[in-house]
């Protein structure tokens, strides 16, 4: 059995510490083989909301797979943001966070979303480009019976087709594109845990949405991250949700069956 931990939207700059506190004593206890930290790790790619994410990563010391947000650009800098908009991500967490990770189980890559800007007037919401996700999904060519898990930052598909949040660009046809290359596709963006099938109903492809984890501004939900544990025939997924003292503890479960191939 492989363990996973899905976290998104930490958003350093506007953490609570004591659920920072509470989420690497959980690491600790859970000891995942892996972490897929889906974007948004800060509020606004200032140098030194990086280097605390950089630092807490650095505490947990265990590999991290995942790419950034729409916050993870600067927001504060114009000229940085048109010219070289991901040189702090690359020089801090672009060193530790690897866009693709391996086992003997599971397979994980990932997909680039957020973009410095775009040809229309919201730059939060997300694109996928054709070229991105052929690239991202070369990596399943060798995936034999390993888990297929995919991760960007932007939901493709949402629970609620018409929140605005969600409107990726190229969301709807990456999902199909996705559902016949991948079990899992384990986004962020929206601060809400959702479980969604496939929209190809012949695919068995799982679309899995985090909580943010270390804030507690969030209207819907406690903070909280994912636990995935990868069996033979199946995936288990455990909301770990957090308490008045920011600890986190095991919530709903799913149990989601894995499509034959
Ligand atoms: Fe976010
Ligand atoms: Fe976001």
């Amino acid at each position: 059995m492989t363990r996973l931990i899905h976290i998104a939207d930490l958003h350093f700059g506007a953490e609570d510490p004591e659920l920072v506190a509470g989420f690497e004593r959980a690491c600790a206890a859970l000891a995942p083989e892996l972490i897929i930290a889906a974007g948004d790790f800060t509020q606004a790619a200032r140098w030194r909301e990086l280097r605390a994410a950089d630092a807490m990563f650095a505490r947990i010391d265990r590999p991290v797979v995942g790419r950034p947000g729409n916050h993870d650009v600067p927001v504060y800098s114009p000229l940085e943001r048109a010219l070289r908009p991901w040189r702090r991500y690359d020089r801090t967490l672009g060193r530790i966070i690897r866009p693709d990770w391996s086992s003997d189980a599971v397979q994980v890559s990932t997909l680039h979303t957020a973009r410095r800007a775009q040809w229309r007037p919201d730059w939060s919401l997300g694109r996928a480009a054709r070229r991105d996700v052929d690239q991202a999904l070369s990596c399943f060519k060798q995936a034999g019976s390993r888990a297929r898990v995919l991760a960007c930052h932007h939901p493709l598909i949402a629970p609620d087709p018409s929140d605005p949040r969600a409107a990726t660009r190229n969301g709807p046809e990456t999902a199909k594109r996705l559902s016949a290359a991948c079990d899992l596709v384990l986004t962020g963006h929206l601060h809400e845990t959702f479980v969604l099938p496939s929209p190809d109903t012949k695919q068995t492809c799982w679309f899995i949405g985090t909580g943010t984890t270390f804030s507690r501004r969030t209207r819907q939900e406690s903070a909280s991250f994912n636990l995935i544990e990868i069996e033979e025939d199946g995936f288990r997924l455990t909301r770990q949700e957090s308490d008045e003292a920011g600890r986190f503890g095991a919530g709903r479960i799913w149990e989601l069956e894995r499509g034959k191939r």
